[in-house]
């Protein structure tokens, strides 16, 4: 594991998109696999800058996101499609046929979860895996209690997740109670990971991932078993 110590939210989402744009650059056609939530944020606003100055070019880039809420589609602002639309894509040169979320409005979910497992086996598996992290320490959206073994499949969202979500939606009520994610077994094969935290909120449960016993009731604490583990936290998160 290589822990990075990070000033602030902006220095890490500099340091983050450095990771990623260096993925890229030694590699043109590099298949990244990308998270949402305000982690994310920065380092995406990061990336487009960079873009924009002529320092990296995504067109031969293939992205794969870990999750989508059931239900939603890419003209509900909450959806993650829209999130990343809005954050990334719209704004550099990645081709539509490039990027993949899972399909929220699916009509066989189960299906769904395989075509998207196919995907990502036929793009050749994920280079580079940017994460952010839950407060109960989910990964994409694999919460506490779920076997290590999944691949991408449907789960109940608990009900801190439904909480800690909210602040996106209008109400707590709002908050799909679904959602598609890749499961644990399909985040620990990408080839690397970068782990993001920022802020006091995120310290304990950044602690017990790195440093707690490797349980599922701590998804996130598998990640200590992956061979490339970059952990980049700033201040902050790193306070416990
Ligand atoms: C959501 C996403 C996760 C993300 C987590 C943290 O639940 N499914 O992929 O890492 O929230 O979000 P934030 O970065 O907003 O704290």
């Amino acid at each position: 594991m290589k822990l990075i110590r990070a000033k602030n939210y902006k220095d890490m989402s500099r340091k983050a998109a450095n990771f990623l744009s260096a993925q890229v650059i030694l590699k043109d056609n590099s298949v990244l696999g990308l998270a949402t939530g305000g982690t994310a944020e920065g380092i995406y606003e990061q990336l487009v800058e960079w873009y924009r100055k002529g320092d990296i070019d995504f067109s031969e880039v293939s992205t794969v996101n870990l999750d989508e809420y059931v239900g939603l589609d890419a003209k509900n602002e909450r959806s993650y499609q829209y999130f990343m639309n809005h954050h990334l894509f719209q704004h550099i040169n990645i081709s539509e046929k490039n990027y993949h979320l899972p399909d929220g409005k699916a009509e066989d979910i189960e299906e769904e979860c395989r075509r998207y497992d196919r995907l990502i086996e036929k793009l050749g598996g994920i280079d580079m895996q940017l994460l952010g992290l839950g407060e109960n320490g989910h990964i994409g959206f694999n919460e506490p209690g779920e076997a290590f073994e999944q691949m991408t499949h449907c789960i109940q969202l608990k009900e801190d997740t439904i909480q800690a979500n909210a602040r996106y939606f209008s109400s707590k009520d709002e908050v799909p109670k679904q959602a598609i994610t890749m499961g644990v077994k399909a985040i620990m094969q990408a080839r690397a990971i970068v782990l993001c935290a920022s802020g006091a909120r995120k310290a304990d449960i950044l602690k017990r991932v790195l440093f707690g016993p490797v349980t599922p009731e701590v998804p996130g604490s598998i990640l200590q078993m992956h061979p490339r583990l970059i952990v980049i936290a700033d201040a902050e998160a790193m306070g416990e």
